[in-house]
């Protein structure tokens, strides 16, 4: 791996005349409109970065986006890679081990997520303060190389409570509801089933999601700082449960969007 990083850096380096990085962002679901608030410099497609994996989804552009967003240089994946795409776990997060070389010291993230918690509801905003992987391998496994990270990293605290902190502060100024929980992720890509649901809440869930794990682990094995945070697109705690379209789920990320937007923003602006 080290020798196709090594390729990765050197190429997107070039090709944007050393842009150095400080903040990472994924902008999953729910965060695209951030792309509007970055002062773009350069952005490269995924196809022509080497070792990178291309995402296949039509509503995921594929694009590497370098710029400064409130004054900070920042990294953008626009298009993020999932498991039941059937990459590996390894090439999942091959991007965030590209972006810590480039020089990140924090990472963002943002995804779409199924509430488990009868008190979050559709539309409603979910900070990230633990998780619960049931996804079926950890992008660890195999070799460790420990010039990346420690063979068996901590997962005490995987979500910064710094920028937990901050970012409760500013949705509470901003009088935005924004609720804390653990997000459970599972490989998909079909959603889960009245029984499954009800079993995620059993086991400490208060969302369901199918990515942000894996990078949240290498990225902590990197080192890194972590802020995650979830638009909940659906109810999966309702006795009858509602049957669920990608076109809704989108659409309520959609409307959620400003609100996530503004938070991001405001907590980037105090780094
Ligand atoms: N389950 C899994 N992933 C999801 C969901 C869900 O209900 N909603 C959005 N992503």
């Amino acid at each position: 791996m080290f020798q196709a990083l090594h390729e990765t850096v050197e190429y997107i380096k070039r090709k944007t005349n050393n842009f150095q990085p400080e903040i990472g962002i994924v902008l999953g679901t729910g965060l695209g409109a951030l792309v509007t608030e970055i002062e773009v410099e350069y952005n490269l497609m995924y196809s022509n970065i080497p070792n990178f994996p291309i995402s296949t989804l039509e509503f995921h552009s594929g694009k590497l986006i370098f710029g400064t967003l409130k004054g900070k240089k920042v990294i953008a994946m626009q298009g993020r890679l999932h498991y039941y795409e059937g990459y590996s776990m390894q090439q999942i997060t091959f991007p965030i081990r590209a972006m810590k070389a480039l020089g990140i010291h924090c990472l963002f993230v943002s995804n779409a997520a199924g509430s488990l918690n009868p008190n979050f509801k559709k539309g409603d905003l979910m900070i990230i303060n633990d998780h619960i992987n049931l996804q079926p391998e950890s992008p660890l496994r195999g070799h460790n190389d420990a010039d990346m990270g420690p063979r068996f990293p901590d997962m005490s605290q995987p979500y910064s409570r710094e920028l937990i902190d901050s970012a409760m502060a500013i949705a509470e100024k901003e009088g935005i509801n924004c609720h804390q929980g653990v997000y459970v992720s599972v490989t998909g890509p079909n959603l889960e089933t009245k029984a499954e649901y009800k079993y995620l809440r059993i086991i400490g869930g208060d969302a369901v999601g199918m990515s942000t794990v894996p990078e949240v682990i290498v990225a902590k094995h990197s080192g890194i700082p972590v802020f995650a945070i979830s638009v909940l697109t659906d109810e999966g705690f309702t006795e009858v449960l509602v049957p669920v379209s990608l076109e809704e789920i989108l659409e309520t990320a959609r409307e959620a969007e400003p609100k996530m937007t503004k938070i991001l923003s405001q907590l980037i602006s105090t780094l």
